[in-house]
């Protein structure tokens, strides 16, 4: 194994309990969603300073200009890190992310290599820097867990760091762009949520069962198990499919249908089970970010 496999391989991601609990447990608190409300008024200045960069005199680039730069830049803001590597941070990310899909190639495993390592390094430099001078952030409280309670071992925080800066990234610009390609599509449904905002919850939760941002997680069987008659053998590769299981149409009365209004959506977008996404509480600055960016894509479209 190279040094960004075993990197990765000593992130909860990739974890089983007891590592996986005690890992998990060190960064839960800083995602309950008090901690998520006190961010709010940052969110909301980083959020409208990137839509009002945006030139809307013609067509623009809602991916470009909105959904790649915002989570980078809520993350950093969260993690504590230098907003002007943002660019670097969003290469580096995609670089990795394709490198955990199933269909890679030898040159995209190479690049998600050179990234992991990339960001390794300016992680070990921040950490010296935070050890120096310790803030409020997510990384310094990361630090001080791996000093005082000697419950993280520093290749461990180091893998808290990756996993923590990636994972929000491309699922969240997904959400967006997926968000408002449907919204584009279904332009009735855009002028209702126009006209009746307080909908944005619910039609947040819709975007991401609909086109939901992660297509599917990947596990690997420790033992021999049938699942709907089919064996899977020990030591097998398996991949949920999440964006089919949000269409099934056992649990979706309507799985076609785009329904900015449904109740009870009982989607699996951000996965289930033990590691079912540490960032799902962050749901107020998706809603926030969306009705932001719906006035500026609506005005332009209408
Ligand atoms: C729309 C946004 C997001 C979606 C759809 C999403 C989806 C997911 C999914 C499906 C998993 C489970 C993966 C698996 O079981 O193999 C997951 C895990 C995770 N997510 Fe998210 N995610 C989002 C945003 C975020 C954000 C903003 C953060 C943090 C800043 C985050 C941090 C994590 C972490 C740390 C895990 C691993 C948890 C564990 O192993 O216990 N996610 N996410």
């Amino acid at each position: 194994m190279d040094l960004g496999q075993e990197l990765w391989s000593r992130s909860m991601l990739y974890s089983d309990p007891p590592d996986h609990t005690r890992l998990r447990s060190l960064v839960n608190k800083a995602f309950v969603p008090r901690i998520v409300e006190n961010l709010r008024p940052n969110i909301e200045k980083l959020s409208s300073s990137l839509l009002d960069s945006i030139d809307r005199s013609g067509p623009f680039d809602l991916m470009k200009g909105y959904a790649a730069p915002f989570p980078a830049l809520v993350i950093a803001e969260l993690l504590g890190v230098d907003i002007s590597y943002r660019e670097r941070f969003k290469n580096w990310s995609n670089d990795i992310v394709k490198g955990m899909d199933a269909s890679l190639s030898q040159d995209d495993w190479s690049k998600s290599m050179k990234a992991t390592m990339a960001l390794a390094s300016y992680f070990t430099d921040l950490i010296d820097e935070k050890k120096r001078n310790p803030g409020i952030d997510l990384v310094s409280q990361l630090i001080e867990a791996e000093e005082k309670e000697d419950r993280l071992g520093p290749d461990e925080l180091l893998g808290m760091c990756l996993l923590l800066l990636v994972a929000g990234h491309e699922t969240t610009t997904n959400l967006i762009g997926n968000g408002f390609y449907n919204l584009l599509k279904h332009r009735g449904k855009f002028k209702e949520l126009q006209a009746d905002r307080s909908i944005m919850h619910t039609a947040v939760e819709e975007m991401l069962r609909f086109e939901s941002p992660v297509q599917r997680m990947g596990r690997v069987a420790k033992e021999d198990v049938m699942l709907s008659g089919t064996k899977i053998p020990k030591g097998s590769m398996v991949a949920g499919v999440i964006g089919s299981a949000n269409r099934d149409p056992a649990v979706f009365p309507e799985p076609e249908s785009f329904n900015l209004r449904g109740v009870k959506n009982q989607h699996v977008a951000f996965g289930k089970g033990i590691h079912f996404c540490l960032g799902s509480p962050l749901q107020g600055w998706r809603v926030l970010s969306l009705l932001m960016a719906c006035s500026t894509v609506f005005q332009r479209r209408n």
